[in-house]
Order: C-alpha cells, then sequence, then structure tokens
C-alpha cells in the first residue's frame, strides 16, 4: 500500500483525494492517512500531493517507516474523504517543516 508521511501534518493539502479510485484516503483534524486494506497501490496520488508525502510503503524514507503502522490504525478510526476541500490555513509555512509528528491531532 501506499503510506501519508510527516510532512502531511499541519497542511492536509487534500489534492490526493481527488484522483484516488478506490477512494481510501480517510481524514483527521489535520492529517490524512491511506486506508491500506483499500489502496490498489495505483501511484496516482504520489504526483498530487505540494508537500510530496505520500511514498511506497516499500520506498519510505528511514525515518518515515513509522507512517506505515500509523496510517493502518488510524484508518480505522477515522471516517473517509472523498473529495478535495481547502488546505489547512497555514499550509504554506508548515510546507517542509521537520519534526510535525508531535503536532498530529487524533
Ligand atoms: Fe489511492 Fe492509488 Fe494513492 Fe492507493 S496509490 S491511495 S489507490 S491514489
Ligand atoms: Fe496530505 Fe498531500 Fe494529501 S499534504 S492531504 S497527502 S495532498
Amino acid at each position: 500500500a501506499y503510506v501519508v508521511t510527516e510532512n502531511c501534518i499541519k497542511c492536509k493539502f487534500t489534492d490526493c483525494v481527488d484522483v484516488c479510485p478506490v477512494d481510501c484516503f480517510r481524514e483527521g483534524p489535520n492529517f490524512l492517512v491511506i486506508d491500506p486494506d483499500e489502496c490498489i497501490d495505483c501511484t496516482l496520488c504520489v504526483a498530487e500531493c505540494p508537500a510530496e508525502a505520500i511514498f511506497a510503503e516499500d520506498d519510505l524514507p528511514a525515518d518515515q517507516e513509522h507512517f506505515t503502522e500509523l496510517n493502518a490504525s488510524l484508518a480505522k478510526v477515522w471516517p473517509a474523504i472523498v473529495e478535495r476541500k481547502e488546505p489547512l490555513a497555514d499550509a504554506e509555512e508548515w510546507n517542509k517543516v521537520k519534526d510535525k509528528l508531535q503536532f498530529l491531532e487524533k
């Protein structure tokens, strides 16, 4: 499956949602995850993300590997998002900021 990683946090641009053919994105307050049981590995969302936050599970940067489990667990409790919406207000300012996991709201 594909995995949403740290740089989505506090940005949540949501461009990824519109291209997913199987509607497998799930939405939290300031982060999205991919439901690994639904993702069909089509790759379409990767290029859409302005934050470059989406990776194939096998291609995750070493410091992002824990996001596989985080996507799987949060996908079980967060609702589906099936249409793009406005990014979070300060999305551009937070894009590429390091160590955003501490700001994740669940
Ligand atoms: Fe959806 Fe395809 Fe991205 Fe998986 S790889 S989340 S199926 S757009
Ligand atoms: Fe997040 Fe990128 Fe989608 S910032 S909401 S993974 S477009």
